[in-house]
């Protein structure tokens, strides 16, 4: 995909598990890799990085086994690469290429190291010259203190301490740290100038010390590791949630209303990303920390304060905070992130050019940027992301604001997070929640609207028919509940367009039949059941926008849709319906029920599905009520369109 458009977004809110952190996710293999007995990695990230990552890894001889999703066994080396020689492509990922060329320098073989035309502008000289002064033999292929590189076997000699720079990336001390061990003997860094992203190294020195490894730290100036450590496989490992990726979604609350919520990060997290949430809260956010989630909404007021921040701490996630600053009540400075101009683009420019095509006034100098909001954004313009992930992520905030904005190559988000638009939809796309009593024309309405927004259309109705329907076909009680919620969790069904299908079995009539009617009205009064179902429907949540029909769509499902419609009509005129469809269908008389009995059941059936203890049938507070009694379908889908036409929830 060339582009994405994103319509003007009223509101966000709901929960995002994160997927794996890039920073830990990278280590962590390496770590294994040179330890000592396998380890089993839970939960890493499956992104470019982390597969460059394990790409070269397998190439050095490292055993590397799929155990499911995101989940791998990493049979460790206990010491240096069985590999001796190898050609390596990093792509772009820095986490990847600068900790494995440490780690190679030490391994006593032949190695190529090279990336994409971007990675061959981002600094390695100080890494480079740090690894020269123990007497590693890495020369420059291509620019000096660039890559690509050309390892060769050297003899190391430890003696000194080794000087190393940290005012530009902390990759190289952490390549450093990581490496050093291979040799067994004492090894002394000390920092030649100020290290900055200090919290980077913090997770390095815990994932090292989780392997078995200590190194001894004076303040952030000298880092000592004492001879004989060896890494040694914990055995099983968790990866945590991504702070820099949470930053989106928690600006998102905060821009967008919220709460939103992200679990995989929270109060335990070993990732300085996490103190983005503080920033967010100097902002007026309102900010709740769990365990292993953060949640943010925004300020009582609804309006976020300017700020003036050092953000050395969190480079990476400050870039949202760039975006969040267009919303603020005053000009925002984002100062001490000259690494910004060092990553994946030069972010400080990039982030200054796109906010001004936006119509904010920014200004920009070598190690800071200062961003003034303006009372009001150009709509649709086409913000370019330079091959950077995180410059699509926050910009795709902008939408939040209200401000349609369209994505140039949305695409680039796979670096670390291949489903970021998905997770997005999923807490801003505009929902339509449509619900109402059995044969109240809701399922057509709802239909002919999101057809004419062009949303998706979710017919929760048809999954409780399909979890009745599925019980029978396997023979299961429908007074059963355990039973059942175990058939709708696992439910096999798809919808292929008109087409519905159980186990790829084509059941578009069969679920509309009576008694599985009434066994969905049935097995929807479970609570274990609703909840089985709940993700199921929440996952429909896309962009550009979801129409859903139901029962409790706008109650409990979604009950943050901006726009809450109840149809309902006169009992009578829903039998009468119902039994019109019946004679439409060609059913004949002889076995067509009455319509007294037709109403009989409807009123039976309203009657349980008002009276269950869950998510009952009622119309909700927020809801707008349409009587369609006295409605045909082309009226009701106009009243439909006027309700949201005059509530704009995008
Ligand atoms: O809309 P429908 O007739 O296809 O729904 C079938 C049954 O499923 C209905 O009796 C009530 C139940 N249902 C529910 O409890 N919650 C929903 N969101 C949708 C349907």
């Amino acid at each position: 995909m060339n582009y994405l458009d994103l319509p003007a977004l009223k509101c966000a809110s709901g929960t995002v598990k994160l997927p794996g952190s890039k920073s830990i996710s990278n280590r962590m293999l390496l770590l294994a890799a040179l330890a000592s007995g396998a380890t089993e990695t839970r939960d890493l990230l499956d992104s470019d990085d982390t597969r460059v990552m394990l790409a070269a890894l397998k190439k050095v001889g490292v055993g590397v086994t799929a155990l499911g999703k995101n989940a791998y066994r990493i049979s460790g080396c206990a010491g240096v690469f069985p590999g001796k020689d190898a050609d390596l492509f990093m792509g772009n990922a820095g986490t990847a290429i600068r900790p494995l060329t440490a780690s190679l320098a030490l391994s006593g073989g032949h190695y190529q190291v090279s990336g994409v035309p971007r990675m061959h502008e981002r600094p390695i000289g100080d890494l480079v010259d740090g690894l020269r002064q123990i007497g590693c033999d890495v020369r420059y292929t291509g620019n000096d203190g660039f890559p690509p590189l050309e390892i060769f076997p050297a003899s190391i000699n430890l003696d000194a301490p080794i000087r190393v720079r940290g005012d530009v990336s902390s990759q190289f001390l952490t390549a450093l740290l990581m490496a050093l061990p291979l040799t067994g003997k004492q090894a002394v860094i000390e920092m030649s100038t100020e290290l900055i992203s200090k919290p980077y190294i913090e997770i390095t020195l815990n994932l090292m010390a989780r392997f078995g490894v200590k190194v001894e730290r004076d303040g952030w100036q000298r880092f000592t590791i004492s001879a004989g450590q060896r890494y040694r496989s914990p055995g099983l490992l968790h990866v945590e949630g991504d702070a820099s990726s949470a930053s989106y979604f928690l600006a998102a609350g905060a821009i967008g209303g919220g709460p939103v919520r992200v679990e995989g990060v929270g109060r335990q997290s070993i990732q300085g990303d996490v103190k983005f949430a503080d920033a967010l809260e100097t902002m007026g956010a309102r900010v709740v920390w769990g365990d292993n989630w953060i949640e943010a909404s925004a300020p009582a007021d609804g309006q976020l304060k300017a700020f003036d921040l050092d953000l050395n701490h969190i480079p990476d996630a400050a870039m949202t905070l760039a975006v969040a600053a267009l919303f603020a009540d005053g000009p925002c400075r984002l100062r001490n992130i000259a690494s910004w101009r060092v990553k994946e683009t030069d972010r400080i420019t990039a982030m200054a050019t796109e906010l001004r095509k936006l119509g904010a006034t920014v200004e920009e100098g070598e190690d800071w940027i200062a961003v003034s909001p303006a009372p009001t954004y150009l709509p649709n313009v086409a913000i370019d992301t330079y091959d950077d992930h995180r410059v699509a992520m926050c910009f795709a905030l902008t939408a939040l604001g209200g401000v349609p904005v369209r994505i140039n190559d949305p695409g680039c988000v796979a670096k670390t997070f291949p489903q970021y638009f998905d997770a997005f939809g999923a807490i801003a796309a505009p929902v339509i929640a449509i619900d109402g009593p059995s044969a109240s024309g809701k399922g057509t309405v709802a239909q002919r609207v999101a057809e004419a927004l062009g949303f998706h259309f979710l017919d929760s109705g048809a999954l409780y028919r399909l979890t009745a329907l599925a019980a029978l076909r396997a023979g299961v009680a429908l007074e059963d509940e355990p039973a059942v919620a175990a058939v709708a969790a696992v439910l096999p069904a798809e919808f292929v367009g008109e087409q519905v299908l159980l186990a790829g079995d084509d059941v578009t009539t069969a679920i509309r039949a009576e008694e599985v009617g009434v066994g969905a009205s049935k097995v929807a009064a479970f609570p274990s059941v609703r909840a089985a179902l709940f993700d199921r429907q929440r996952a429909y949540r896309r962009f550009p926008g979801l129409v859903a029909d139901g029962r409790d769509m706008g109650s409990v499902v979604f009950p943050e849709a901006p726009v809450k419609v109840f149809l309902t009509a006169s009992a009578a005129a829903r039998a009468e319906r119902r039994y019109n469809q019946l004679i439409d269908k060609g059913m004949p008389a002889n076995i067509r029920p009455l319509l007294q009995d037709i109403l009989q059941e409807l009123r039976e059936r309203d009657a349980r599905d008002a009276a269950r203890s869950v998510a009952p049938l009622k119309q909700c507070d927020d809801a707008e009520l349409v009587d369609t009694t006295l409605l045909g379908i082309e009226q009701t889908v106009a009243a439909v369109m006027e309700i949201v036409h005059r509530k704009r929830p995008f």
